[in-house]
């Protein structure tokens, strides 16, 4: 695992061998979406590394002993469309987890994020929040949401921004503006193209996802 103090990207074997999968412009969307939920679930480790425990007794057959239970339950926060199948991968882990949606889509020409839903669960401010964006590219849906979870009270340093590939210009802008969130992502790209699109990267996320393309 590469680790700066504000982007951690997980370079697992497994990780990279579905990192080129996904790349690939010949993979189908069947083995996309099957990709996407798998590399969610591994990225999920370090994603929950710093969720709250509360000390626990459990009865093993034999004994009692210590243990720990996940509380208070975590927030998972995807960013539509395509968060939904990198989420899916982290809810297979994080079943006990809440779930937030945010709807937005980027305008081509400003390349600014449209909001279009708001659906959050309560108490965030007491939770472990893990924001699911795939593609952070300019970073300005990621900055768009997490300004927008900060207001309802969530709290930047128990925040995680989990993205697929990341570019430098958005996690320099999330560092930017929300130095305390940790970004935990499969691969740091080399820059964005002209049109604001991560390269090498793999295409438009969404559409992969779900053959809209
Ligand atoms: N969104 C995508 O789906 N892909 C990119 O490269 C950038 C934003």
């Amino acid at each position: 695992m590469a680790e700066t103090p504000s982007v951690i990207v997980v370079d697992h074997p497994l990780v990279r061998h579905k990192l080129t999968r996904l790349r690939d412009r010949a993979t189908p969307t069947s083995e996309f979406r099957v990709l996407m939920r798998e590399v969610g679930a591994l990225l999920a480790i370090e994603a929950t590394r710093h969720l709250p425990l509360v000390e626990t007794v459990v009865e093993t057959p034999l004994a009692p002993t210590a243990g720990w239970r996940l509380e208070p339950a975590p927030a998972v926060i995807p960013i539509l469309r395509a968060g939904l199948g990198l989420a899916d991968g982290l809810l297979d882990l994080l079943p006990e987890a809440d779930v937030g949606h945010l709807g937005m889509y980027r305008d081509e020409e400003t390349v600014r994020p449209v909001p279009y839903l708001e659906r959050l669960p309560e108490g965030l401010g007491a939770r472990g929040v893990v924001v699911v964006d795939p593609m952070l590219a300019t970073g300005h849906s990621a900055a768009y949401a997490l300004d927008l979870l900060f207001a309802r009270g969530a709290r930047p340093e128990a925040t995680v921004l989990m993205a697929l590939v990341a570019a430098p210009e958005g996690v320099a802008e999330i560092n930017r503006l929300f130095p305390a969130v940790r970004i935990v992502t499969a691969a740091l790209d080399e820059r964005l193209n002209e049109k604001s699109y991560i390269v090498p990267g793999l295409g438009d996320a969404g559409d992969r996802l779900y053959g809209t393309l």
